[in-house]
């Protein structure tokens, strides 16, 4: 898929839909919700949601994905799952949110699936393009911040907060080396979309520099009209 293709493949409304992106432990749910409170500070409409997750049907599917006790799924029903929780995300909160103009912020969507079932699994990278068209509705962000951090950072974070693996990250260092680079590939194929941030950065800096983006891509959609 070349630039121009992101670029048609977003989606209609007027709405604005931002995602986070990296491996465990990067950084996605702390930015999300500081991205999501600096905007509502703002007087903006926004929508938080998680994916997989969102509506109760999404999170029952999430908890089949990431009980430890499925470690029999193969990759396709996994694939397929993820797709599922996504389809039902999207048409109860996302789609809805952004036809009446909201902000959605979302922590992962079909780039995770891309990486972890694509480059992760072996699964073919065309055959999950076409399964994220479905279970995405066609509706894909405006722009997507890829925290960028490596395995031993990774490892440190989650130790220290003492997490328990859950099913997915359970896997080994070379599973979340060939999620990082499959991240890489996309940032090199989709550059208008997918803005690559240093992971180790503070907190901080990288929640001001995620807000003054989102600010301006705002500012865009509203002179375009
Ligand atoms: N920029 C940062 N610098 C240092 N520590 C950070 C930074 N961002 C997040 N952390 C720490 O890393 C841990 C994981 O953060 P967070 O839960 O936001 O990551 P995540 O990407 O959502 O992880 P997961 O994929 O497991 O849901 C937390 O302990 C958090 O405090
Ligand atoms: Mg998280």
């Amino acid at each position: 898929m070349n630039n121009s293709d992101s670029t048609i493949h977003s989606h209609p409304y007027h709405g604005t839909f931002i995602t986070f992106e990296g491996i465990d432990g990067s950084g996605k749910s702390i930015q999300s919700k500081q991205l999501a409170t600096n905007l509502q500070e703002r007087g903006f409409k926004v929508v938080l949601v998680r994916d997989p997750g969102g509506p109760y049907i999404s999170e029952q599917i999430r908890s089949i994905l990431l009980n430890v006790k499925n470690d029999g799924m193969s990759p396709t029903t996994e694939l397929l799952l993820y797709e599922a929780s996504r389809a039902q995300l999207v048409h109860e909160q996302i789609q809805p949110a952004l036809e009446q103009g909201a902000i959605v912020v979302c922590d992962r969507f079909t780039d995770s699936t891309i990486t972890y079932q694509g480059h992760g699994r072996g699964l073919s990278t065309d055959l999950i393009r076409k399964a994220n068209d479905i279970g995405s509705l066609g509706i894909y962000p405006d722009r997507t911040f890829f925290l960028d951090i490596d395995w031993d950072e990774s490892t440190r974070r989650r130790s220290k907060d003492n997490k328990v693996a859950d099913r997915m990250e359970s896997n080994a260092h070379t599973f979340f080396e060939n999620i990082r680079s499959g991240y890489e590939m996309l940032c090199e194929e989709e550059p208008d979309r997918i803005v690559k941030l240093n992971g180790k950065q503070s907190v901080e800096t990288l929640e001001q520099n995620i807000l003054s983006d989102v600010l301006l891509i705002i500012d865009n959609k509203q002179e375009k009209g």
